[in-house]
């Protein structure tokens, strides 16, 4: 039996199991392992700066001489904070992260975290390009994204509508992940070819929407356009679930975390093999937006101390350090990183191919017993 839908021909792939672009995590290595094995590879680069971005997408291209996608983020309220404050409308990012510095401090005080220095953290960012999760760096990404003329592109976080032009000029295929049947209208009105409805089950930035009840709401809402099913997915009897809810094809996260191609560390790939399926929360205290997290003594602080998180791009510029210096301690229980539901699932590290091979393999299998119900 061979699993094929829209999406295969949309992007000339063998199976229509696509890696999510998991910030950081989804490198060019695991990409290319995804693609490579049939599937579509979609790099995580929402962290990347144009050099860096321009560097993933060459390495991509060496790796596999098959399709790959790239996720970036858009959102519009870092646009908005910019418009803000250069409207002298807002108080300045120095202004607005200084309340909380301390409190940060504190932190890493009571769990033995030393701070980096200050120097060994300039050393890591390019003084020409600008400043991480501002709106000039993602935009200055989505240039690079344009000039290279990847196969997919996917805004990980708010509309690509204003580049879609020019996406679409390169023959670019375009997505959006969407959390909410309204921002599934609307990135259908700007132009997108498919859209990912990204339930609450999901690892990362957060719908508050569960998949199974997402999924076929955004079917119904978008008619034609190509769905893929995204959110506490983690093994074939997911991907069958979500033909059966409509999609035609998936969004695979946190399933390919604990792969051996993974851009994480391997303290936290050995937190998701521990996890179970009630270890992660929704917490904003990362990125400033309600993500789902694997539990760790960072996310508990802010509720212990009954703290509010600042909004995104703000809230990155405390929690980095932070999760940096925990990084450096390799402390896996401070920053096991963000994972999705079905980590309870996850039992061993293994090669990205084998993963997704098995993945095929029982979604299959799932699909041929749904098949033998109907006598
Ligand atoms: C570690 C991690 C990082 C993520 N970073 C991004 C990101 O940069 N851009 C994005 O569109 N989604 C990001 N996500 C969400 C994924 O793209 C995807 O929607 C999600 O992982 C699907 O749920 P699952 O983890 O249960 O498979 C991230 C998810 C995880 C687990």
């Amino acid at each position: 039996m061979a699993m094929k839908t829209r999406i295969c021909d949309l992007f000339g792939i063998e199976v229509p199991v696509l890696l999510a672009g998991m910030g950081g995590a989804s490198t060019p290595e695991l990409a290319a392992a995804v693609s490579n094995a049939g599937g579509l590879g979609v790099l995580g680069a929402a962290g990347c700066g144009p050099k860096q971005l321009r560097e993933w997408i060459q390495r991509t291209r060496a790796l596999t001489d098959k399709p790959f996608g790239v996720d970036t983020l858009l959102p519009a309220s870092v646009r908005r904070a910019r418009d803000q404050q250069q409207a002298g409308e807002a108080p300045s990012p120095a202004e607005q992260v200084a309340p909380l510095q301390g409190f940060a401090q504190q932190f890493m005080d009571e769990f033995g975290l030393e701070a980096p220095d200050p120097e060994s953290l300039k050393v890591t960012r390019d003084p020409d390009e600008p400043l991480p999760l501002s709106a000039e760096f993602f935009e200055a990404q989505m240039e690079v994204v344009i000039e290279e003329q990847v196969p997919v592109y996917v805004s990980g976080l708010g509309n690509p509508g204003p580049w879609m032009d020019r996406l679409k000029a390169n023959g670019t295929k375009v997505g959006a992940v969407v959390g909410k049947v309204k921002h599934a209208v609307q990135v259908k009105s700007s132009g997108v070819d498919f859209i990912v409805a990204q339930g609450h089950d999901g690892g990362g930035h957060n719908s508050p929407i569960g998949t199974m009840a997402l999924i076929p709401q955004v079917v119904d809402a978008v008619g034609d356009l190509p769905i893929l099913g995204a959110g506490g997915i983690g093994d074939g009897r997911g991907v069958a679930a979500a033909f059966m809810l409509g999609a035609e094809g998936v969004w695979v996260g946190s399933a390919f975390l604990a792969s051996d191609e993974a851009g994480i560390f391997d303290f936290q790939k050995q937190a998701i093999v521990d996890a179970e399926e009630d270890g992660t929360t929704i917490s904003r205290a990362v990125t400033g937006k309600p993500a789902r997290i694997i539990r760790s003594l960072w996310t508990d602080y802010w509720v212990r101390e009954g703290k509010e998180p600042l909004t995104m791009p703000y809230q990155g510029m405390i929690a980095s350090p932070v999760l940096a210096a925990a990084n450096r301690a390799q402390r896996g229980d401070i920053n096991p990183g963000f994972a999705g539901q079905g980590i309870g699932m996850v039992k061993a590290v293994r090669p990205a191919a084998e993963i997704l091979r098995e993945m095929v393999y029982s979604a299959e299998q799932a699909l041929q017993r749904a098949s033998n119900l109907h006598r």
